[in-house]
């Protein structure tokens, strides 16, 4: 009879434990993110897009192919939800070409004059891939890679981490670099992306986010109203390398400390507007590299919707996309056009491998890179 009850006790505990366990590992896997095939490659690898999704309903989906945004749902001032980023309805596009839509950036976002760099006494040649320069890392950078996924389950909200092995040469760069990007939808909107990467070699590393924005969701971003605390700027050449000058904004277009629509300043005759097309330009904030602060703040009056960047990262392009023009055919069927989106791409400064007065990009072994960008999104009445 004790042995009986012993064992109706044993097996009450095990029924509430298995109840407890099975909570408790709903909540750890309760993470709002759905997985679907989005294609192959054409090397036949299999490819996935990640559906994020918080509280609010606000949602981001992401592919393992390039670590690429592909939509990013956010409400307007009457919380009606529009996708605010540029790209394609399909990995087809995104594999047949496309201007970084979307994508993770790297090894080295930005250009390396002439793609040459030296360190430690060797000399790296990377591919020219905007001539004369090289760009965002390469011919096949991390924008163009297959990264390994993981679901997390994350107290903050939905998650995907990505990983990638780069390995020692890959596109010219010194080192085996192994890379990890964590995605995550906040609750209040904001999608957080945290990198971190080590290396077995000395090397350089600068990486960002390259989402194209339209906070309205359609037509060109002129009558979005930039705000950005910087009050220097690094003025470049005619192949957009920076001359190494710290150019103060004050007095100049490139002013933005006080809001002020793209369009406002964009079309006036000034060398480095030439150069750019537009703004293409890397802004220079005052604080120490690491210090996580705001970046940018934008508005755009017609839908009410905000977005505010912020990061760990001393730099951010600001690019108005001036080099789209009516070639590529987007979601929905979007012909993007002239300045039909703009990018944020927090940054260490472009060429600083051969500009020494730059803070440095250069990461040793037993160093951990570590760069914090967050976009948040809200709403101005
Ligand atoms: C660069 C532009 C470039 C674009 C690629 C931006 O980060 O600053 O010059 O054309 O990326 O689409």
């Amino acid at each position: 009879m004790g042995g009986l009850l012993k064992c109706a006790v044993n097996l009450l505990l095990c029924f509430f434990a298995a109840i407890l366990l099975g909570c408790a590992s709903a909540s750890r896997t309760h993470t709002n993110v759905a997985q679907q095939p989005f294609g192959k490659t054409k090397e036949g690898v299999d490819v996935f897009l990640f559906t994020l999704r918080n509280a609010h309903g606000a949602e981001a989906r992401i592919s393992n192919y390039g670590g690429i945004v592909v939509s990013l749902k956010v409400p307007d001032r009457n919380g009606k939800l529009g996708d605010v980023v540029l790209g394609y309805d399909n990995l087809d596009d995104y594999l047949k070409e496309t201007p970084y839509f979307g994508a993770l950036i790297g090894r080295y976002g930005n250009r390396i004059a002439r793609g040459h760099f030296t360190l430690d006494g060797h000399e790296y040649t990377l591919a020219t891939n905007n001539y004369p320069n090289a760009l965002h890392g390469g011919l096949k950078g991390f924008d163009k890679v297959v990264w390994q996924p993981l679901i997390l389950a994350s107290p903050d909200g939905p998650s995907l981490k990505l990983s990638y092995l780069s390995k020692d040469g890959e596109e010219g760069y010194p080192g085996n670099l192994s890379v990890t990007v964590i995605y995550t939808l906040l609750e209040d909107d904001a999608l957080r992306v945290d990198y971190t990467a080590t290396t077995d070699k000395d090397t350089v590393v600068n990486l960002t986010q390259h989402s194209y924005f339209n906070l309205a969701g359609k037509g060109d971003i002129l009558n979005h109203v930039v705000m950005m605390p910087a009050d220097k700027f690094t003025p470049v050449d005619s192949t957009l390398i920076p001359t190494g000058e710290l150019r103060p904004v004050e007095g100049t277009l490139f002013d933005f400390r006080k809001p002020t629509a793209i369009g406002a300043r964009i079309n006036q005759d000034d060398e480095q507007l030439k150069f750019g097309k537009g703004y293409d330009h890397n802004w220079v904030f005052n604080k120490q590299v690491g210090e996580f602060t705001q970046l940018a703040r934008v508005y755009e009056p017609g839908t009410g919707r905000v977005l505010e960047v912020f990061s760990t990262e001393p730099g951010l392009q600001f690019y108005s996309g001036n080099f789209l023009d009516g070639s590529l055919k987007g979601k929905g069927g979007w012909v993007y056009q002239f300045r039909n989106g703009f990018c944020m791409e927090p940054q260490h400064f472009p060429d600083s491998p051969n500009q020494p007065s730059f803070p440095s990009v250069v990461l040793k072994p037993g160093q951990t890179y570590k760069n914090l960008i967050v976009y948040k999104f809200s709403v101005q009445k």
